[in-house]
C-alpha cells in the first residue's frame, strides 16, 4: 500500500478548529446550565463565562471569516460531487464497519468530501449565524426591547434551537472525527496538519 502525506490544514485553520472546539464546548456547557438542564456550576457563573466565552467566539469567527475569503479556502465549502453521495452515506452507514475503503480520495485542493462540504456549510450558514445573531439579541435585549417583531422568549428558544443544532452536529463531528483509517487519524491531522493518505 502506497502512502503519502498530504499538507491538508495550516497552522491558522489549526489554531482556529481547536480554539473553536473549546469556545463551543464551552459555551454549550454554561449555555445548558443557563437552561437549567444541569446544575454543575452556578447559574451567575454559567451566565459570565456564557458572555465572555460568546464575545471570544464573536472574535474568532471574524477573524476566520476574514481567513476564509484572502485565502480562497471558502471553495473548500461549495457543495459539489453530488453524485457521490448515496456511497459516502453508505460508507458511513456501515461499509466501514466491514472495513471497506473510503469512497472519497482526499486531495489538497478537494481535502473535504461532499458530505463534509454540506454540513460545515450548514454549520457557517445556518446554525452559527444563528446562534450569533439571536445570542447578541438576547445579549443586547436591554437596549433592543421594542424594537424588533420578538419576544424575548422567541429569542431565547431560537438560542437555544441553534444550541441543540450545534450539540448534534458536535455528537456526529466527533463520532465520524474517529472514523479515519485509525481512530485517531483525522484528529492528529488537524493537530499537525498532515494527513498520511493510503
Ligand atoms: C455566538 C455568540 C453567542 C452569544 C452572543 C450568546 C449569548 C447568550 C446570552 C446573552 C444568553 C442568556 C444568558 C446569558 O446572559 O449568558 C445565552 C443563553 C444560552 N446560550 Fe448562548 N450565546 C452565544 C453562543 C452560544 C453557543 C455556541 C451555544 C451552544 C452551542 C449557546 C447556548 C446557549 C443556551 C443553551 C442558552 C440558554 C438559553 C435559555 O434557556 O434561555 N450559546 N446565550
Amino acid at each position: 500500500m502506497s502512502e503519502e502525506r498530504l499538507y491538508l490544514f495550516t497552522r491558522f485553520e489549526r489554531f482556529w478548529h481547536w480554539s473553536q472546539a473549546a469556545l463551543i464546548i464551552t459555551l454549550m456547557f454554561t449555555g445548558f446550565a443557563v437552561h437549567g438542564s444541569h446544575s454543575l456550576i452556578s447559574f451567575q457563573k454559567a451566565v459570565e463565562v456564557h458572555e465572555i466565552a460568546a464575545w471570544l467566539l464573536i472574535g474568532l469567527w471574524v477573524f476566520a471569516i476574514f481567513w476564509h475569503f484572502t485565502t480562497g479556502q471558502w471553495k473548500h465549502y461549495v457543495p459539489s460531487s453530488w453524485g457521490q453521495l448515496p456511497a459516502i452515506a453508505r460508507y458511513y452507514a456501515w461499509g466501514m464497519m466491514l472495513g471497506e475503503s473510503h469512497p472519497y480520495k482526499v486531495t489538497v485542493e478537494r481535502k473535504h468530501n461532499p458530505m463534509q462540504r454540506l454540513a460545515y456549510l450548514a454549520v457557517k450558514l445556518v446554525i452559527n449565524p444563528l446562534l450569533w445573531v439571536s445570542g447578541l439579541v438576547y445579549l443586547f435585549w436591554g437596549s433592543l426591547r421594542g424594537t424588533l417583531p420578538v419576544t424575548l422568549e422567541q429569542v431565547a428558544t431560537l438560542h437555544t434551537l441553534g444550541a441543540f443544532m450545534m450539540l448534534c452536529f458536535f455528537i456526529v463531528h466527533v463520532y465520524l472525527a474517529s472514523a479515519g483509517h485509525t481512530p485517531t487519524a483525522h484528529i492528529k491531522s488537524m493537530i499537525t496538519g498532515y494527513e498520511d493518505k493510503h
